[in-house]
């Protein structure tokens, strides 16, 4: 009876929280370059089909995107969400996916010089929790 309600806990914690590990942030960050050369090249073609996939999957991925499992657990639970890392991700995720949206809804209106602005503020959030975390 106690071991059953231990494996549920345990279970919850891990449905709830998402088990995200290094390896699967460096997939999304992949997906996320690829999807970064469809929008920079939907740019160049005007195609506009490109751009907003690459948008879309752009917007689907930096969602996922949070410091993998090894690192959140490093503090006990009520602690991870006062850490650093996790308030840096996530602030800078928001960022990244309200551009992404940007590039969609500027993109369509035919407003290039926006889009591309848009565009231009993921690839510095890029660099930034890049020179700020790549080596956490
Ligand atoms: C929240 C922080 C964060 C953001 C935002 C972020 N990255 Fe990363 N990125 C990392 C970290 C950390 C690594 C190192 C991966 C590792 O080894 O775990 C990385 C690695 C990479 C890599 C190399 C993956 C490999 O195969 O080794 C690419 C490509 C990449 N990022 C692209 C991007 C692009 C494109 C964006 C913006 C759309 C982006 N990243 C935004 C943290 C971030």
């Amino acid at each position: 009876m106690m071991r059953k309600a231990i494996v549920i806990g345990v279970l919850s914690v891990s449905v709830f929280a998402g088990v995200y590990t290094r390896a699967d942030r460096v997939k999304d960050m992949q997906t996320m370059a690829q999807a970064m050369n469809d929008i920079e090249s939907g740019f160049f073609f005007n195609d506009k089909q490109k751009v907003i996939k690459g948008a879309l999957k752009l917007s689907d991925t930096i969602r996922h995107v949070r410091p993998p499992l090894e690192d959140k657990e490093e503090k006990n639970p009520m602690m991870r969400y006062m850490n650093e890392k996790v308030k840096f991700s996530n602030k800078i995720v928001k960022k990244i996916d309200r551009k992404a949206e940007t590039i969609i809804e500027r993109f369509q209106d035919g407003d290039v010089s926006e889009a591309l602005q848009a565009y231009k503020k993921i690839m510095s959030s890029c660099m930034e929790c890049h020179a700020k975390i790549r080596k956490w």
